[in-house]
């Protein structure tokens, strides 16, 4: 199969002597340049991939010496073509900590850097460019065609891999690594806008046909060489494949609406039907990077709320992709695995064992007026937050008081009805609440019209995760809905100007407060990136 890299070792001696004949020396020194200052800290000096920031990543940073690109328009086990390169250095890798840089570095920059990456692996003079593979067109998506797509998702057992739904939990999870030795997961097929390679139909048909060298997923050319199907038929699988994301990428908007019902109708289970008609709103989570030990490699990268209440009891149903149903004793090795790759660099070792999955919902103590919301990971002394707490492994879900990460106590308070499934790689929880408290000092009052700030942070056990090892999210709002739906908009849209962004600006923000936290036990002043 790796055509290049079986020849190389014979054609290795002849390039040096005639290195490096094909490039051009002011490229190739621009290109060093450039990688030097923007790639060496992850990809390495040396381009081996073992950079200094390399140790805190899984996928590890491309080791550019073996001539092994995921990303290629052209056949499994050749090498890619210099657009191909271009092309991920344009748009980096969705899913994996490497980033785009079209807007970051000048065309002609990234050209160079083309020319220098290659200049890693000398079989790109050894074999010349190669030919992008032709695919003819994608044609339409109708139901037939999906049906034949899923059938065929079967027979080639896409399933062992990326299980029955896509969610990434086929029977093989445990076993799966890169050909450098770390664990590494199969996409979770339901989130096309974090596929390395790209989310359109079209990407999707040529990771398929010409697999993604270096890691497990099998390039299937040969099933249609050895007409086991035709090229409809592949196009069939990746039309399947893309009706398993949602048709946009999944806008995040920063109210979650809870829609109110009559009275008694709010539902207390996950199956209940009356979730079928609810608006579902996208909360993206990140790694935890802030407080130590953290934590690099989160599994739960998203989750779906929705939201129903009837001016008494508000009920909320979360959804997420979660590979096990942890602890799952046949992840056990892969976790060790994880945990040994990704173990924290700072604090006590951490111990492989069972750990259960988990999600914690925060609410301020004391709905805040105006712009001000608690510090986003568990509050502080001057401004405790109010937890709701549910694990895989207990009954129920533990409310809690929290002035910091490592200042939580449990609470007894207001009841919460908790229905919680796990299936085909998907976590559902409905956690349903009267508004009141019992013990109004430490638990929020839930009210209707006024935007309600949450925030939400997720464990895998069977990834290594707990504590301060997972996923968190900066705050939102929950936004119960009054009577008359036209005044109801108004509070929600100011306050939503006011919400943090996520991701690295909410990192860069929180590694300032953090600095600062320690003279100033303050409020968290909310940022108005809208606004500014
Ligand atoms: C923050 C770390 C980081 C930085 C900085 C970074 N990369 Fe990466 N890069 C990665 C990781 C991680 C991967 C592997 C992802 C995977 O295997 O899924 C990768 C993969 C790649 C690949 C392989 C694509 C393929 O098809 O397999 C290329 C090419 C690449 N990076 C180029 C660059 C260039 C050029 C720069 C600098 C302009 C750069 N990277 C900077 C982390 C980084
Ligand atoms: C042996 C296990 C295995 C099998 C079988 C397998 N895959 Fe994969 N697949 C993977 C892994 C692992 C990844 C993730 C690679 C990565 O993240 O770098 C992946 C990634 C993908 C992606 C995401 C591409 C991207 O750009 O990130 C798609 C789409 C996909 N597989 C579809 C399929 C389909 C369809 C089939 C069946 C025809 C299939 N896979 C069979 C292991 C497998």
């Amino acid at each position: 199969m790796r055509v290049h890299t079986a020849m190389t070792t014979l054609a290795l001696a002849a390039v040096f002597v005639a290195w490096p004949a094909g490039a051009q020396d002011g490229d190739l020194a621009r290109g060093q340049e450039v990688y030097d200052r923007w790639c060496a800290s992850c990809h390495g000096f040396d381009g081996a991939g073992e950079g200094p920031a390399a140790a805190y990543m899984l996928p590890r940073p491309r080791d550019f010496t073996g001539g092994l690109y995921q990303i290629r328009t052209t056949t499994g086990g050749e090498l890619p073509t210099d657009d191909d390169i271009l092309h991920v250095i344009d748009e980096g890798m969705p899913g994996t900590t490497m980033p785009g840089w079209q807007d970051q570095l000048s065309r002609a920059d990234r050209r160079a850097l083309v020319a220098y990456l290659k200049s890693f692996y000398p079989g790109f003079e050894t074999f010349g460019a190669p030919e992008p593979v032709s695919i003819g067109r994608a044609g339409r998506a109708s139901e037939d065609r999906l049906a034949e797509g899923r059938m065929f998702y079967d027979s080639i057992e896409c399933w062992q891999c990326h299980g029955g739904l896509g969610r990434g939990d086929g029977s093989s999870g445990p076993t799966l690594e890169d050909d450098w030795g770390y664990p590494i997961r199969a996409a979770d097929l339901t989130q096309n806008w974090r596929f390395s390679g790209g989310g359109s139909v079209e990407d999707i048909y040529r990771r398929i046909l010409t697999g993604m060298d270096g890691t497990p997923m099998p390039a299937h050319a040969d099933l249609i060489d050895a007409g086991f199907m035709d090229e409809e038929q592949l196009w069939s699988v990746a039309h399947y494949v893309r009706s398993l994301s949602p048709e946009r990428v999944p806008r995040v908007r920063e109210v979650v609406r809870v829609e109110r019902r009559e009275p008694g109708e709010v539902p207390s289970t996950v199956h209940d039907e009356r979730w079928e008609d609810v608006d579902s709103f996208y909360i993206p989570l990140v790694a935890q990077i802030i407080i130590e030990p953290r934590w690099f490699d989160p599994s739960v990268n998203t989750v779906w709320v929705q939201g129903i209440h009837d001016g008494e009891e508000l009920a909320l149903r979360l959804s997420w992709s979660d590979r096990t149903r942890s602890p799952d004793p046949e992840w056990s090795d892969f976790q060790a695995r994880v945990i040994d790759v990704m173990e924290p660099k700072e604090g006590d070792p951490v111990e492989p064992g069972p750990l259960p999955d988990g999600i914690t919902l925060q609410f301020p103590t004391n709905i805040p007026d105006g712009t001000e919301r608690p510090y986003f990971l568990m509050g502080d002394s001057r401004n405790p937050v109010y937890l709701w707490q549910w694990r895989s492994d207990q009954e129920g879900v533990e409310a809690a008081t929290a002035q910091g990460m490592r200042e939580i106590q449990p609470l007894s308070g207001r009841t919460i009805d908790v229905d919680a499934h796990w299936e085909d790689g998907l976590w559902q929880v409905v956690l349903r609440a009267p508004f009141t408290a019992e013990d109004p000092r430490n638990e929020v009052e839930f009210e209707v019209g006024r935007p309600i700030p949450i925030a939400f942070y997720a464990w895998d056990g069977d990834h290594g995760e707990e504590g301060t090892r997972g996923s968190i999210g900066s705050w939102y709002f929950i936004h119960l809905e009054e009577e008359t739906p036209a005044a109801v908009y108004v509070a929600p849209l100011v306050a939503g100007l006011f919400t943090v962004g996520l991701g690295l600006f909410v990192i860069a923000r929180a590694q300032r407060r953090e600095r600062l936290s320690s003279e100033a036990n303050g409020h968290e002043e909310v940022s108005t990136t809208t606004t500014a």
